[in-house]
């Protein structure tokens, strides 16, 4: 299978799988359109990548990209930083200041998380949706804005329905184009030429030994292209000569890999080297935890979510194993022309 290479946005991006060719052939169909289009994938699968794709490869590629996340940022600032604000909006609100709606203006805004956007908001992005127009925080004057909207979610957005959490009118709205970006492990042919791309773009000069690529094309990547690029920043560091070799395996890939986030086999070695045979428990979670968190690049909300606890137990979990300093915070990014 051929593998090409591509830049989206400065982002360059591997592909080689018959699943992903289709996923690229919808993304340039999709760009030349206007309506929204919903992003849907397992966390780290390139939601971002592809929306920044739709774009690079739309007519609206000279004009803005903006983007943000609706799950990194408290409600009400999300609303503000959306839809901006008049000056003596709120304590605070010193100037003016434009939306991301408004700067994008022209060009795309690119909502990731979408699944944790606020019910008061989900009305407010509706109205936006259906005319184009809002109003800043504070202000009495309406703002029409020109902005392809594009979201993403790692959520099934169709059961946030179904429970009430997301409006159904929105979801459909959204919902217009549809692309679903298939998890690492049902492409497997893009396993190896993603992880050559890291390696020369981390400029590690040793390549794979052929049991290390077999033990990656088996890996399952339950944290999809995210966890393959954290994986090959680990080789950069621990790599000695120019072979990368089983031994620079983490545990994951190193006994097997399969399905297991942890195995039984790796417990019970685990235990033998800590000693702690009597904390088998503990220290098996807090291994968990520490992969989730690294697996995800440190991001509380979606750790929490996969681990199944809430986001307070995962912070007090993380301190009680010292396991502060893998938190990554997250900002929203916004990329003007
Ligand atoms: N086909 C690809 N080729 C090269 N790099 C890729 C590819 N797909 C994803 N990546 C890289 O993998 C990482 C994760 O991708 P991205 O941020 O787009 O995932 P995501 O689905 O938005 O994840 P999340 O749900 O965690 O937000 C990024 O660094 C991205 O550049
Ligand atoms: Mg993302």
């Amino acid at each position: 299978m051929a593998i090409a290479r591509y830049e989206f946005l400065g982002l360059p991006v591997v592909i080689s799988s018959p699943a992903m060719n289709d996923v690229l052939a919808r993304i340039r169909r999709f760009a030349q359109m206007n309506a929204t289009v919903l992003i849907e994938g397992e966390s780290g699968t390139g939601k971002e990548v592809a929306a920044r794709a739709l774009h690079h490869l739309s007519m609206r590629s000279a004009k803005p990209w903006v983007d943000i996340s609706c799950a990194v940022l408290p409600e009400h600032l999300v609303e503000s930083e959306l839809f901006g604000y008049e000056k003596g909006a709120f304590s605070g609100a010193e100037a003016r200041k434009p939306g991301f709606f408004e700067l994008a203006e022209g060009g795309t805004l690119f909502l990731d998380e979408i699944g944790d956007l606020d019910f008061k908001l989900q009305v407010k992005l509706l109205r936006v949706l259906d005319c184009g127009e809002f109003f800043r925080l504070g202000g009495t004057r309406k703002v029409k804005v020109d902005v392809r909207l594009l979201v993403a979610t790692n959520q099934n957005l169709q059961e946030s329905v179904a429970e009430g959490r997301f409006r159904k009118d929105l979801y459909h709205r959204l919902a217009q184009l549809r692309i679903a970006i298939p998890p690492l492990r049902e492409r497997r042919e893009d396993i190896l030429p993603i992880a050559n791309l890291f390696r020369e773009s981390f400029g590690i000069a040793a390549g794979f030994s052929p049991q290390v690529e077999k033990a990656l094309l088996e890996y399952n990547w339950p944290g999809n292209v995210r966890e393959l690029k954290n994986f090959v920043l680990g080789c950069g560091a621990t790599v000695i000569g120019d072979r990368i070799l089983p031994r620079d395996l983490p545990p994951e890939l190193g006994v097997g890999g399969g399905d297991a986030v942890f195995p039984v086999s790796d417990l019970a070695r685990l235990s033998e080297v800590t000693g702690e045979s009597g904390r088998l428990l503990e220290t098996a979670e807090r291994d968990l935890i520490l992969r989730v968190m690294r697996q995800i690049d440190g991001h509380h909300r979606k750790a929490a979510r996969r681990l199944g606890i809430s986001v307070r137990t995962l912070s007090r979990k993380l301190k009680a194993y010292g396991l502060e300093s893998e938190s990554g915070e997250i900002c929203p990014q916004t990329v003007g022309d």
